[in-house]
């Protein structure tokens, strides 16, 4: 007996932006396992090939820099279903940095994104948001906030804003088109297809990659003490097409309530990892808010079988697995800046 997913997405061609990336190839594997016809567009810029190497012969990739409006029309030419991950996804060291930057690339890939869709007309899209879109004085717990009164996240404020504006085009654009337009909101995902970007990088990948390197002592940025909720991409994926399985077009938190402190974190690697370095906090560097995890029960009231498959003691021993096939002997991916 078919899932309900594969119902949903059997026999349909599904366009997957940003799908070599992080969680865009789960995604597209997803998709491929509930019988899809999946094309991902991706410039490669981050994303890689090696994370499509399961699904590569039953894929269609096409090649591009959807900054580039005619790239984007071609990108969803034939395509019944869209889901847009593709975006400039750096750590807080790039963000907090870079506003505008990440404000205007993100700008100009959904705009051409919205406008070859105004023309293509899938028949369902989804685009990826972020927590970043909430204040830093909101609840620790965050449940779907509107989004109309304060600033998004201060360290990722070019990046919430452009998520914040994807979102309200996606609303503007489902009451023009008719189109459904499905919105999810993840917290903070990783994972084993991460692509290493030096300094830039997200904070389990730049955690793991200090602690297997040898370092001693580790530096946290901030407190320390800061409490975050962690999510493997595969359950992000897996919470996003059933999302877009299930018709539900208001804005969906992808996360839970569990959080860890970044010490317990670095506890968790240096174990993981058997080794035992001094461990001390930089608290000149920024480290967002204090408490962040995601209000879970609209997710699991849209997507009832919603479960973490993944938890953190075994996303972290594949994350190590990652360390060592990006930097070990022999590694394929070596190591950016
Ligand atoms: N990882 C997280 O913690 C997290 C949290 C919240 C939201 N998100 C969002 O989820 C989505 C996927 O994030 P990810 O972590 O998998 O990041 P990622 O960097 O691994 O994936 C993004 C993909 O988009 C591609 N891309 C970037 N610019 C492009 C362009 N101009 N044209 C075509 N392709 C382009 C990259 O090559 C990459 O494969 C993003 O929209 C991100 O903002 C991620």
């Amino acid at each position: 007996m078919k899932s309900p997913r594969s119902e949903f997405f059997d026999g349909c061609t599904v366009a997957v932006t940003g799908g070599a990336g992080l969680i865009g190839s789960f995604v597209a594997e997803q998709l491929v396992d509930a019988g899809a016809r999946v094309v991902v567009v991706d410039d490669f810029s981050k994303g890689q090939r090696a994370n499509l190497k399961g699904i590569a012969d039953r894929i269609e990739v096409r090649e591009g820099n959807l900054e580039d409006q005619a790239f984007a029309e071609e990108a969803l030419g034939g395509v019944e279903m869209v889901f847009h991950l593709a975006s400039r996804a750096f750590g807080v060291g790039y963000s907090s940095a870079h506003h505008l930057d990440m404000l205007e690339h993100n700008e100009r890939i959904n705009n051409n994104l919205f406008s070859a869709a105004r023309r293509t007309r899938p028949a369902r899209i989804q685009v990826v948001s972020s927590s970043c879109v909430y204040p830093d004085d909101g609840p620790d717990t965050v449940p779907e906030l509107p989004l109309f009164t304060g600033e998004p996240e201060g360290v990722n404020l070019g990046y919430g804003w452009a998520k914040r504006f994807l979102e309200q085009k996606a609303v503007v654009f489902q009451a023009q088109t008719g189109i459904p337009v499905s919105i999810v909101r993840p917290f903070n995902i990783y994972g084993e297809r991460y692509t290493w970007v030096g300094q830039y990088s997200q904070a389990i990948p730049m955690l793991v990659k200090r602690v297997m390197d040898g370092a001693d002592p580790v530096v946290i940025w901030g407190s320390g003490n800061q409490r975050r909720n962690y999510l493997h991409a595969t359950d992000c994926a897996r919470a996003m097409v059933s999302v877009m399985a299930s018709g539900f077009t208001e804005p969906v938190n992808i996360g839970t309530e569990d959080t860890v402190t970044m010490r317990e974190l670095v506890g968790l690697i240096c174990r993981l990892s058997r080794v035992s370095p001094q461990v001390v906090t930089d608290t000149t560097k920024p480290e967002g808010r204090f408490i962040k995890s995601a209000d879970s029960r609209r997710l699991r009231t849209v997507v009832p079988d919603f479960h973490v498959a993944v938890g953190l003691e075994e996303g972290i021993v594949r994350m190590i697995g990652w360390y060592h096939a990006s930097f070990g002997v022999g590694a394929a991916v070596g190591a950016a800046t």
